[in-house]
């Protein structure tokens, strides 16, 4: 196996030649700026975050500024980036931030892991490149190349496996050169030691790679035991008026789309039209668009869209939290799948 400062020796001379130093977040990297950096990235890739989060920069420059925010300002800078309890819990940090811990931003992994939306992993990554400190994390980018460079063939989610892939971590990790090293590994594993093509032959570690050694780095890593995702069916109710106006209610805080807008909605064809019934709205009047399939991480979610166009002078609609909103206005906070069919409806191009 290799020794240890020989792998931190490798890892931090390869950034030094082929490291991503030019990020945003890597510019002045206070720890507000790694913390919403590290949180955008947890579920999307470096390309798609980087304007969202300067927009995110501009409008909230430090901690004051986000926990004084309203959430709906937070969640429509953070629409089209998916994962909107990551954006609820920013909000919710921060004021715990000002609030619980002075202002002063939290600098070790327990005091960071205790706050909303921050796991061990990122705890350590923020200590790391924001304070320079060691911390070990252990990002599915880290479980890959530990799983490759000692061939480790069980799924790495499996607890007895993640708790060896801690270990790991711990041991490699260096007491200086923190920030570079942390950032090494996201790199390596982001660019060389990729899921698929991994670029082996350019590889300084290739050989006290165990997996290269055995011929196994494309099984790993080993995938998770197959799990059938549930299908859950949805009712969308689109109710057009005048020129361009819609319908849309704001979900409860709790959920999925908690703080979100998005179309009245039923969980059968029957219980949204016996709605329409009740509130004077023509059925003839309404056209069924095909199913569509949005999936989260734990189910597909199938929802069928229904659009009425037609007369709506007698319907008042009693939903307190619902309003009207116009295609060419601004547009509140909506989940990805509400979005884009409202982009089509505006285009005219719904089918
Ligand atoms: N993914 C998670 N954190 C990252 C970072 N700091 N730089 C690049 N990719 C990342």
């Amino acid at each position: 196996m290799i020794p240890v400062s020989r792998f931190q020796k490798t890892l931090l001379e390869w950034h030094d030649n082929y490291g991503r130093k030019n990020l945003p977040w890597q510019h002045n990297p206070s720890p507000y700026r790694v913390w919403v950096s590290e949180i955008m990235l947890q579920q999307t890739q470096v390309t798609t975050v980087i304007p969202y989060y300067l927009r995110f920069m501009d409008t909230f420059p430090d901690v004051q500024s986000l926990a004084s925010a309203n959430l709906d300002d937070v969640l429509a800078l953070w629409a089209g980036l998916g994962y909107y309890t990551r954006a609820r819990n920013l909000h919710r940090a921060a004021q715990k931030i000002v609030s619980g811990f002075d202002g002063r931003f939290p600098d070790t992994p327990d005091q960071l892991a205790s706050l909303p939306g921050i796991g061990r992993s990122t705890a350590g990554a923020i200590v790391s490149l924001a304070f320079n400190q060691p911390a070990p994390m252990l990002d599915g980018n880290v479980k890959r190349l530990w799983c490759r460079l000692h061939d480790i063939q069980t799924w790495p989610g499996e607890s007895n496996t993640e708790k060896r892939l801690w270990q790991l971590s711990e041991k490699y990790l260096p007491h200086s050169h923190c920030r570079q090293y942390t950032q090494a590994l996201m790199d390596f594993g982001a660019t060389l030691c990729t899921r698929t093509k991994p670029k082996c032959s350019a590889c300084p570690l290739r050989q006290h790679c165990s997996a290269y050694r055995n011929g196994t780095v494309p099984l790993i890593p080993v995938k998770k035991p197959a799990s059938i995702k549930p299908v859950k069916n949805s009712y969308w109710l689109i109710l057009q008026r005048d020129s361009g106006q819609f319908y849309l209610l704001k979900h409860p805080p709790a959920g999925i789309w908690g703080g979100m807008w998005a179309f009245p909605q039923w969980q059968s064809r029957h219980a949204l039209e016996s709605y329409c019934l009740r509130h004077d709205i023509d059925l003839q009047r309404i056209q069924w668009l095909n199913k569509q399939r949005h999936t989260f991480t734990h189910f597909h979610l199938d929802f069928t869209p229904a659009v009425y166009t037609g007369p709506l002078s007698t319907l008042e609609i009693r939903e307190d939290s619902g309003q009207w909103h116009h295609f060419a206005g601004s547009l509140p906070a909506m989940p990805a799948p509400v979005k884009k069919l409202v982009q089509k409806l505006a285009n005219g191009s719904m089918g």
